[in-house]
């Protein structure tokens, strides 16, 4: 990833942000085959013009293939985090959970002041562990109940400069 190092976890899945139209294509491709045809989302409701402003990022297997995405969307001092879809094959191995901490690095660097997420309820635990909490009631979107969630972005400390040598 430019904005920080890419990093490799034991099955060998690397974190990329988005730069080219080829690994935006396989994102969306991703989300269609999850979001889509698992969870029959239509799919011009999927792919709808905030993918041209997103800042995407991808996990990415050692045979090149996209197994994991999420954007992220920067307005009003929040980031909000949306479409993070795994690769059926490849769930349960913790790649969600390393999306969401790039996510919150990313706020970090923007300067927001919270991250922000319509999470399906199904899926709300791994929010939890990741720190965020729900904020009012759940609502249906697209056919599939949802409740938003929030996580504070506490600032970075800044790099402690060196002493002269
Ligand atoms: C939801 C999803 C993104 C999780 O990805 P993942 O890489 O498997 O998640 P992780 O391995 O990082 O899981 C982290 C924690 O969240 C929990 N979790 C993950 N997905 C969950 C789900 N669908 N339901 C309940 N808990 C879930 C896990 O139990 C895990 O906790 P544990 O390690 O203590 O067991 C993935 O299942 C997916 O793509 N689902 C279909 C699309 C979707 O629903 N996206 C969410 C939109 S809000």
């Amino acid at each position: 990833m430019s904005d920080g190092p890419d990093t490799h976890d034991a099955d060998g899945v690397t974190l990329q942000w988005v730069e080219r139209a080829d690994q935006l294509r396989a994102a969306q491709a991703l989300r269609v085959r999850v979001f889509c045809e698992e969870q029959g989302v239509p799919r011009e409701v999927e792919l709808d013009a905030g993918d041209a402003i997103a800042r995407h990022a991808i996990a990415v297997a050692p045979d090149g293939q996209v197994v994991g995405t999420m954007r992220l969307l920067v307005r009003d001092h929040v980031v909000k985090v949306g479409r993070v879809a795994i690769d059926r094959e490849w769930r349960g191995r913790g790649i969600a959970s390393r999306l969401l901490d790039r996510a919150m690095e990313y706020a970090q660097r923007q300067r927001v002041d919270a991250l922000r997420l319509a999470a399906q309820t199904a899926a709300q635990r791994l929010y939890l562990k990741a720190g965020f909490r729900p904020v009012g009631e759940p609502f249906d979107e697209a056919g599939i109940e949802h409740v938003w969630m929030v996580r504070e972005v506490v600032p970075r400390k800044p790099a402690r400069r060196r002493p002269p040598t």
